[in-house]
């Protein structure tokens, strides 16, 4: 048993300009593989990816270094689960449309609310889009290995902002790259089925 690289359901070419094969390449096979190997040596390879978010939380209280590691595996999981080459724009599944629409005002106020709080996060970290446990959904800002999880929050959709995610393909434009992850990658149907499911609750 071990944690693993989760498998995409796509190819590496498939989102082209808007995320380049050498993204995924760096991306995934070594940063977010590079997590993986240090979480497994970390834990004798006693975790896998159906059971180490318990240990994740747990290690957010009592192990700063396990749960970086944790972290940034349960984040970019999320995150290629976040992008579809069929993504983005205000075509939104389900119940979560219309919740987006009466929580923000309308999908572009939403959009300018997302940008605007993953272009202000200084430093390296994540921008979701969370659910309480009574449904309302929230924008969050995370640094680090943080996530929403570990606030009590289910995440829904998330965009990776550390350099790495978008300096191959859009230097130090970060808004820009944000920009077109909703305009045109943002996976809303998983972010949908998510919001379906319910809040997790998380240490259970
Ligand atoms: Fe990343």
């Amino acid at each position: 048993m071990a944690l693993t690289l989760p498998e995409l359901g796509f190819d590496y070419d498939a989102l082209g300009d808007r995320m380049s094969k050498e993204t995924f390449e760096f991306h995934r096979d070594k940063h977010h593989q590079a997590y993986i190997n240090k979480a497994n040596e970390l834990t004798d390879s006693k975790l896998s990816n159906d059971n180490y978010i318990p240990e994740m939380l747990k290690a957010k209280e009592s192990n700063q270094g396990l749960f970086n590691q944790l972290g940034q595996h349960y984040n970019h999981s999320l995150f290629w689960d976040s992008l579809s080459p069929q993504g983005g724009g205000d075509n939104i599944p389900g119940e979560l449309g219309e919740k987006i629409k009466s929580t923000f005002g309308s999908f572009d106020a939403f959009k300018e609310k997302f940008i605007a709080a993953g272009g202000g996060q200084f430093g390296s970290g994540w921008v979701w889009l969370a659910m309480a446990d009574n449904g309302d959904l929230e924008i969050m800002a995370t640094l680090n290995a943080d996530n929403p999880l570990t606030h009590g929050k289910t995440p829904l959709i998330v965009c990776d902002v550390w350099e790495h995610a978008y300096y191959i393909d859009y230097r130090n434009a970060r808004p820009k790259f944000l920009e077109a992850f909703v305009d045109s990658m943002a996976n809303w149907e998983n972010a949908a089925r998510l919001y379906d499911r319910g809040p997790v609750k998380a240490a259970a």
